[in-house]
């Protein structure tokens, strides 16, 4: 459904013709490209688009191209990971020959493994230069079908600036964050910005909810969906708490819109200088820092906060890998441009020039990367202990057991359904689903 959304909008048909979508470097176009060709080849990569994404996988594949004299197309993807899984689906069933290589969401090994090549060949023992558990996550069967590009983990954007004014300190619990976001809104707008928001976040009914809702559920001590042994867990009160406060921020400190917010909304306001706190990915940084933005200079990033005193910070653990598709015409070619990508000066380019965060923990000890994102340093902890989602346990099954979960969850903050029949409800569809087996 999304696709073909997705495909009418911008007018082409499906497969092939998606690459005219795509910004090419080179004017021959790949399915034209002859068989024998891996001296001069032309490869498609699909890199995201959100933030500065687009930008810098395509300053990387440049200096990959000059290197080896091989042309290197770029296929853009749409910004919600949900509709881009969609895509990348349709393109593998169909077998197609028009993307080599996916850069494919951390929660996703599980559900293309079959579709992809083993990369073990291609890093040569280079995988234990990486985290290891980013590693393992990418190895299905023994296969290891992709190699971690950046890393990921909620955080809390605040602005210094609104802080000291009113003299409040960065909040610990979700609760201070509520009182404190009222209060600042209530006194921003009394003086003149009737726009400001306390707090915005990732409403929407995709992925990125099922982050956001993972990180309040898990600060309460509620758990993660499912546990390690496959049991459900979500129905539980600490969940429905969780839940039940997130949906009261909605219409009071967060806008009636958030109910449709991804990543790039949520940075839209808070960027403009409307929010006094916003939850988002590290790529937020180096944006809201850049020349151009309002708030540069002015904005602080910590842990998200603890649901109550005996809580923890939750953060979710997000994060892109590079993987090569079984249908590429040039595997050997496309191995090759992934270990240049996810290589550690690669890295430190992406972490010095926008903030991603690196795969590999050498980096973290790498004074230029410090330099450049102070809270590197600060937030180790949080980004290496982030919170995986339930997709290992749920297997080819991730992507039906998080549509359940963001939807139940979106229902209970737009007002719908309480928080504890939903979750009753919730726990249900989970287990039906999951009697289904991994594969
Ligand atoms: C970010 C994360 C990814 C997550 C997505 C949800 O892109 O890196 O892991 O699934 O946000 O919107």
């Amino acid at each position: 459904m999304t696709l073909f959304r997705l495909i009418r909008i911008r007018g082409i048909g499906f497969s092939r013709n998606i690459l005219l979508t795509a910004t090419c470097m080179a004017i021959t176009l790949p399915w034209s490209t002859p068989t024998v060709a891996d001296q001069s080849a032309t490869l498609a990569i699909s890199c995201g688009a959100v933030g500065k994404e687009y930008e810098l996988c395509r300053t990387g594949v440049d200096t990959w191209s000059r290197k080896t004299g091989h042309r290197v197309t770029i296929v853009t993807a749409p910004g919600s990971t949900t509709e881009r899984l969609a895509l990348y689906q349709q393109l593998l069933a169909a077998g197609s020959q028009d993307v080599d290589i996916f850069q494919i969401d951390v929660i996703w090994p599980g559900i293309l493994a079959n579709q992809l090549i083993d990369l073990t060949a291609y890093a040569k023992g280079t995988e234990q230069d990486y985290f290891p558990a980013m590693m393992a996550n990418n190895r299905i069967d023994g296969r290891l079908v992709a190699i971690p590009w950046f890393s990921s983990a909620g955080l809390l954007y605040y602005r210094r600036d609104l802080l000291e004014k009113y003299g409040e300190r960065v909040p610990e619990t979700w609760t201070e964050l509520q009182t404190t976001a009222q209060r600042i809104q209530q006194a921003e707008r009394a003086a003149g910005n009737p726009r400001m928001w306390g707090f915005v976040w990732q409403g929407r009914a995709y992925e990125g909810l099922t982050c956001d809702a993972l990180e309040w559920v898990a600060s309460y001590n509620g758990g993660a969906i499912i546990d390690a042994r496959r049991e459900v867990t979500i129905d539980n009160p600490r969940a429905a708490a969780a839940l039940t406060r997130a949906a009261s921020w909605v219409g009071a400190i967060s806008p009636l819109g958030v109910l449709n917010y991804g990543e790039e909304e949520a940075r839209g306001v808070f960027q403009s200088g409307n929010a006094v706190f916003m939850r988002n990915w590290p790529y937020a940084w180096a944006l809201a820092q850049s020349d151009d933005s309002p708030v540069r200079d002015r904005v602080g990033v910590a842990s998200l906060p603890r649901g109550g005193e005996d809580g923890v910070h939750a953060a979710t653990l997000g994060g892109w890998q590079l993987a090569v598709s079984r249908y590429s015409r040039h595997p050997g070619l496309a191995a090759d441009l992934v270990m240049f990508l996810t290589s550690p000066g690669e890295q430190k380019r992406r972490a010095l020039e926008a903030a991603y965060i690196p795969t590999i923990p050498a980096l973290y000890q790498d004074p230029d990367v410090l330099r450049a994102n102070p809270f590197f340093g600060q937030l180790y902890a949080t980004i290496v202990h982030a919170l995986p989602r339930p997709s290992a346990v749920a297997g080819v099954h991730y992507n039906r057991v998080s549509s359940r979960f963001w939807n139940a969850v979106h229902g209970v903050l737009a007002g719908k359904q309480p928080a504890q029949p939903a979750l009753e409800q919730l726990a249900r569809d989970l287990k039906r689903i999951l009697r289904r087996g991994r594969r």
